[in-house]
């Protein structure tokens, strides 16, 4: 890869394999600051974030536990176990939620594009801080009790729950495929 762009060589870090410390209140200011250069098609801003660290975490494990429970009241201990493990691996999550607005012009989707972007340059801004990053979701991010807890709007959804903090494992450069097998020219 061509030198000045291997900043943006990003790769995830596993959720269990970040510890602390993680940025702290500064440094994820500006993590949050870089997100919010996304492209945005009438700068809406469709987006926000919400912090949760320290002992929040255990309030996120109690929410999902619950929001798991209320599922499935007859989901297996382990399973419950492991959802309600979540929170607690790493020192710091960030809830990117998408807020789009009601707009004649630009379509919610390109909205919650926008809030992609957004979600991204978190992972990008992390990395080039030397912490480590993921971006996760599954079933509690689309859980309604788990986003009303969360104080979201009807309108707004989770994107994605980013976990971020020091990296304890060395992650090899990811193999990517070919980018030639992706590209056609239209002639
Ligand atoms: C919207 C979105 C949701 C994701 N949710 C999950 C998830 O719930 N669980 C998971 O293992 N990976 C999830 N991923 C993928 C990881 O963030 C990550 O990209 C993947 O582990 C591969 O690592 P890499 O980014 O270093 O290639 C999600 C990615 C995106 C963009």
């Amino acid at each position: 890869m061509n030198d000045s762009l291997k900043h943006l060589q990003r790769k995830s870090t596993p959720a269990r394999a970040l510890t602390e410390p993680a940025p702290d209140d500064e440094q994820l200011q500006h993590i949050l600051q870089a997100a919010m250069s996304a492209p945005d098609h009438g700068r809406l801003y469709p987006y926000r974030f919400i912090t949760i660290r320290g002992d929040a975490r255990y309030r996120l494990s109690e929410l999902f536990g619950r929001a798991v429970l209320q599922r499935d009241p007859d989901v297996d201990e382990i399973y419950l176990q492991k959802q309600k493990d979540k929170p607690l691996r790493s020192p710091l999550i960030v809830v990117v939620v998408a807020s789009p607005i009601r707009s004649e012009k630009i379509p919610e989707i390109e909205q919650i594009l926008c809030a992609g972007a957004a979600a991204h340059n978190i992972l990008l801004a992390s990395n080039a801080l030397g912490y480590g990053s993921i971006w996760l979701t599954g079933a509690n991010a689309y859980d309604p009790m788990v986003c009303r807890e969360l104080g979201l709007a009807d309108s707004e959804r989770i994107i994605g729950f980013i976990y971020i903090g020091t990296p304890q494992l060395e992650i090899p450069p990811r193999q990517l495929p070919d980018v030639r097998d992706y590209i056609g020219s239209w002639e």
